[in-house]
């Protein structure tokens, strides 16, 4: 990763529901990985998930929680910039000066809101304008790549283009971000084959109690090969026992699987074993975060302090590129 130094890195993540290993792995530990080397951008978007969670108990209380999720999983504060979403409300400025830009043939074209309301949500227009409000995020703080799973490529594309229209028309403004989406990690299976997904009911939660974790993994859904038989690779426990081996630790499995007398049961409690030992640390750390709000209040306010600096700067940019101010 080393011709990626010294970048600024952004990303976030909705507070709206229970961390899963596809989250995890999808995009949460990639882009703690980023924190060494370069920049790092991280928040919590609590307006986009307003879109859809109309309980505000809810919505705060999992705020909170995905603050901790962050903070016990790596995320550095002395590091890198970690903010919530609604502490820097630059955010909602930009998104209106982009929005009297952006054409609503390119927003009609976004597959998200239309996968939402097919599964049965209101259609407001805080849906609508989500791939904006995300384009904002990432353009409000010059970010150069974005870590994200691959069903946000096309909010980065809308985000491309948006900037490089932009650009077109007032002049070099924007900085133009890339995604980032890595081949292996880019799609989860849940627990079913699916994508893994807090909509489809078929995750593996991160920091559930030891007994539901276990619960879930023995429900990964097998075939009735014979135990004599090789085994089909291309599953959802072979893809997800990988992601916790290295490359030696997945040729075993891989040889495992193609030899005589593997049984799934057997996989599945090693996997549930393995995945306790890596998060067990995390989930130590989260506990004691979790008891102690006002700290994590206080690094919160923190981070939006240096991130609205940035946005600040980014902001007047933008605002005087498309003459909003007066002498
Ligand atoms: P969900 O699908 O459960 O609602 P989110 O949409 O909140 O998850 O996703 C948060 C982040 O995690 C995004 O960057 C997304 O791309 C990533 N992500 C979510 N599910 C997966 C998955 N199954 N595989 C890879 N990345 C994922
Ligand atoms: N839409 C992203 C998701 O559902 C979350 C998000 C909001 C985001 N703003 C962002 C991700 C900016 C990357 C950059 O996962």
């Amino acid at each position: 990763m080393a011709e990626k130094k010294n970048l600024r890195v952004l990303s976030g993540i909705q507070p709206s529901g229970v961390l899963h290993l596809g989250n995890y792995f999808g995009m949460m530990s990639r882009m703690i990985r980023y924190q060494d080397e370069n920049e790092l951008f991280c928040f919590i978007a609590n307006y986009h998930a307003l879109t859809t969670l109309p309980d505000p108990g809810i919505l705060s209380s999992n705020t909170f929680n995905a603050a901790c999720d962050f903070l016990a999983l790596g995320m550095d504060p002395e590091k890198s910039t970690f903010w919530v979403q609604s502490d820097v409300p630059q955010v909602t400025e930009l998104t209106w000066i982009l929005s009297s830009q952006a054409g609503v043939g390119l927003m009609d074209r976004a597959t998200s809101y239309k996968d939402k309301i097919s599964q049965g949500l209101k259609p407001n227009m805080g849906l609508y304008s989500y791939p904006l409000l995300m384009a904002a995020d990432i353009l409000l703080f010059d970010s150069q790549i974005v870590p994200v799973g691959k069903d946000q490529k096309q909010h980065l594309e809308m985000t491309r283009d948006i900037a490089i229209r932009f650009n077109n028309t007032f002049g070099d403004t924007l900085v133009v971000p890339e995604p980032d989406i890595e081949e292996i990690t880019q799609l989860v299976p849940g627990t079913d084959g699916q994508k893994m997904s807090k909509s489809y009911n078929n995750t593996i939660p991160i920091f559930h109690s030891h007994k539901q974790i276990r619960k879930k993994i023995m429900r990964i859904v097998t075939d009735a090969t014979d135990i004599d038989k090789p085994k089909d690779k291309d599953t959802p426990l072979f893809q997800l026992y990988s992601l916790f081996l290295d490359s030696s630790g997945q040729k075993d499995l891989s040889d495992r699987y193609e030899g005589k007398g593997l049984r799934y049961g057997d996989v599945k409690q090693e996997l549930f074993e393995k995945m306790m030992d890596y998060f067990q640390p995390y989930r130590e750390k989260r506990k004691t975060l979790m008891s102690r709000p006002r700290q994590v209040h206080d690094i919160l306010k923190a981070g939006a302090k240096k991130a609205k600096r940035i946005a600040e700067e980014v902001l007047d940019r933008v605002q005087a590129a498309v003459g909003v101010g007066y002498l």
